[in-house]
């Protein structure tokens, strides 16, 4: 070994240290600045040395890794799911059936029913080599850079492991940034996560391992396979693995018999409310592996273990009001006013009755007491009347004929269950959605405003439709604020300082390059989603022969049916339509489709880039491909930056923020590869 060889290898050794004080032990000794320090150090030597980067070197949780496609990969041994209890009656079946099947007393080893997603972990000769998800069972994505960017997996095991090992687990978000992710979607107006699993599902899906890394997801252990693997009993077995590197489960017991296990579920029901992330049950196993063998398993799950699922809680509530919400394509919600209850640890004051036909179908009459329900411990959900409470004379709830905010009669489609407000052009919640639409991420990519600012320039009078943003000057918007209340009444001012205003007005100005076929599909066309706005795009290259595109015309482009086809005439017959299209067209935006529509991928979507330096062709040239490869360029470095493109002279304050924030930072050769240019 080299120098620089042993000097990569004692950082990783200490960087490692540190990884498991944090992770496995929560017992961290150096500060996040220093750990910080030492990373980026690896990283800079990695960098300069790429001949000894180790497979399991501790650089590989920052990411960067983009993975196209998963590939499918089958597992060692099949995936099994387990049995579902909700009752205590269930259990003592369950622990008869296994007392059956025995001699003697079982000891049952208790653990939390981890809500989110399945993963298995192949370690060879102590390095991780491979991560699936359970997919069908037989058979996962695999989808290994992701997960090595998750603090709680070690990248490799210490001590006496074997040659192969299997563990086993959940993947799961903890509330805390399962909060901080939705906050930012909403944010930037993407959909928020309905639940933790979904997000942590979401998550590992992502095409680049970078921001997976920024998702702050968590491994919890629950399984071990091999081939003569130590111990004969779970409990000690997991023992094991901690030694090895793994973190033990946080609450994990050995119980005896039934007693013993109904009092850590009575115990568990409570406390979980205190628990930092979602569990949905405890899960019971037999502890011993040789009785384990003699219970056995059947095709699809265990007979040996059995997961207990906590009931959603339930209550009945007299519901006092119905308000009827207009959301952004119009759609009705109705919204039940409940006399405010306790509920699994909240308060519920409001739950949705999602559309006409639920309040039909549930028979819901004035002064009803409905039963609520919270399962998922987010969102509460009626799920019934509570019929002994009716009062004999309740008059049905009453579907509103018209569009609470603008007056206009509602419509409801054939086949379709929402009932909405058709006057897309006028109607605040619609013309609002609308520009949220073209601001998102997929259209204009206007990160610089959100739904909040969205709102402050409507509710001034100062945006009614996507050509307004471009008429916005440093004046109109400097020092705008407003007061806004969030669902639990908690008001937070915002307001317009110097920076927020300038990055908005760069932000718009920026989006003057964003090719034609996101500029169609920013203008929010019904059923014109991205796919099919690239398609028109491509073949008439321009919005005048979009505009005047005749019925067949339009229905020869692939997958253009009749339904677009109408919309996209109805859209161009709208001289308010038409009209806000020419001040787009002449405020500079993107009206037909360049050579690069032909080229375009989407290679660098969801990635913002920021161009530094000196390079072997025009800055320019290299931003034009990055949007034309779905990238967006950046001016400045946040931790939403994917990658800093340095060329030469790069200025070393950029490169000192880079480095700190962990940004990975390519050339201009790295970028061609990317693109595949190169
Ligand atoms: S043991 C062969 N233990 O629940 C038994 N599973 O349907 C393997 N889960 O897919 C499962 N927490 O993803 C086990 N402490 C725990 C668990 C757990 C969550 C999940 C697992 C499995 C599903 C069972």
């Amino acid at each position: 070994m080299n120098d620089i060889q042993q000097e990569i290898a004692r950082l990783s050794e200490e960087i490692n240290r540190h990884n498991y004080y944090y992770y496995m032990l929560d017992d961290p000794k150096i500060s996040d600045y220093d750990f910080d320090q030492l990373l980026q150090r690896l990283i800079d030597l990695e960098r300069q040395y790429p001949e000894y980067v180790q497979p399991d070197s501790p650089t590989q949780r920052v990411g960067g890794t983009i993975t196209k496609q998963f590939e499918s990969a089958a597992h060692i041994y099949p995936m099994l799911s387990l049995g579902n209890t909700y009752s205590e009656g269930d259990l003592t079946e369950f622990d008869t059936r296994v007392h059956d099947l025995l001699n003697g007393s079982v000891e049952y080893v208790c653990e939390l029913k981890y809500d989110g997603v399945a993963i298995s972990l192949i370690y060879e000769h102590g390095i991780l080599t491979r991560a699936v998800t359970r997919g069908d069972g037989s058979r996962g994505d695999v989808v290994t850079a992701n997960v090595k960017t998750i603090g709680s997996v070690p990248l490799s095991l210490a001590g006496d492991y074997p040659d192969l090992l299997e563990a086993r687990g959940e993947i799961i978000m903890p509330y805390d940034s399962f909060n901080a992710l939705n906050a930012e979607r909403e944010e930037i107006g993407e959909q928020p996560f309905a639940n933790p699993r979904n997000a942590a599902s979401g998550s590992l899906k992502l095409q680049n391992s970078a921001e997976v890394a920024k998702r702050g997801l968590s491994f919890k252990l629950y399984y071990a396979l091999g081939e003569n693997l130590p111990e004969d009993n779970h409990y000690a077995r997991l023992r094991k693995l901690h030694e090895w590197g793994f973190r033990f489960p946080d609450v994990m017991e050995k119980v005896d018999g039934l007693p013993g296990v109904l009092g850590f579920i009575r115990t568990w029901n409570e406390q979980r409310k205190q628990l930092p992330y979602p569990i949905d049950g405890i899960v019971i196993k037999v502890n011993d592996f040789a009785q384990q063998q003699q219970v056995g398993a059947t095709a699809k799950s265990p007979r040996w273990a059995i997961a207990y699922k906590f009931k959603a809680e339930r209550v009945s509530t007299p519901l006092l009001s119905v308000d009827f919400q207009v959301g952004r394509t119009g759609i009705i919600t109705p919204v039940a006013n409940l006399k405010p209850v306790s509920l699994a640890g909240t308060v519920v004051k409001r739950a949705t009755l999602n559309n006409r036909d639920f309040i039909a179908d549930m028979d819901i009459r004035e002064g009803d007491f409905l039963f609520v329900e919270k399962g998922g411990e987010i969102i509460p959900k009626i799920v019934g009347v509570d019929m002994e409470k009716r009062a004999p004379e309740a008059n049905p709830v009453r579907f509103v004929d018209v569009c609470p905010l603008c007056g206009t009669t509602l419509v409801q489609n054939e086949g379709e269950a929402g009932v909405f407000c058709p006057n897309e052009l006028h109607c605040a919640p619609q013309i609002r959605g609308r520009l949220e639409h073209f601001i998102s991420r997929k259209a204009m990519n206007i990160d610089s405003l959100g739904e909040g600012k969205i709102e402050v320039l409507y509710a001034q009078g100062l945006v009614r439709n996507a050509a307004d943003l471009y008429d916005l000057t440093f004046d109109k918007l400097f020092g705008l604020e407003k007061v806004i209340e969030d669902e639990n009444g908690k008001s937070k001012t915002l307001s317009f300082k110097e920076k927020t205003t300038q990055n908005i007005l760069n932000g718009i100005e920026q989006s003057k390059n964003v090719p034609f076929e996101r500029v169609l599909y920013a203008l929010g066309v019904r059923f014109v989603g991205e796919v099919t706005a690239k398609k028109l795009a491509r073949r008439f290259k321009n919005i005048d022969a979009i505009a005047s595109a005749t019925q067949e015309e339009l229905v020869e482009v692939e997958d253009v049916g009749e339904r677009v086809a109408e919309s996209v005439i109805q859209y161009f017959n709208n001289t308010e339509n038409l009209e806000m299209v020419m001040r787009l067209r002449t405020a500079g935006l993107q009206m037909e489709a360049g050579e690069e529509s032909q080229a375009a991928s989407d290679k660098l979507a969801g990635m913002n880039i920021i161009v530094s330096g000196v390079f072997s062709v025009p800055r320019d040239e290299l931003k034009r491909l990055i949007e034309q490869n779905g990238g967006k360029n950046v001016s400045s470095i946040s931790k939403n930056t994917t990658y800093v493109l340095a060329g030469d002279k790069m200025g070393p304050e950029k490169r000192k923020k880079a480095e700190s924030l962990g940004i990975p930072i390519i050339s201009e050769e790295e970028f061609f590869r990317m693109i595949g240019n190169l």
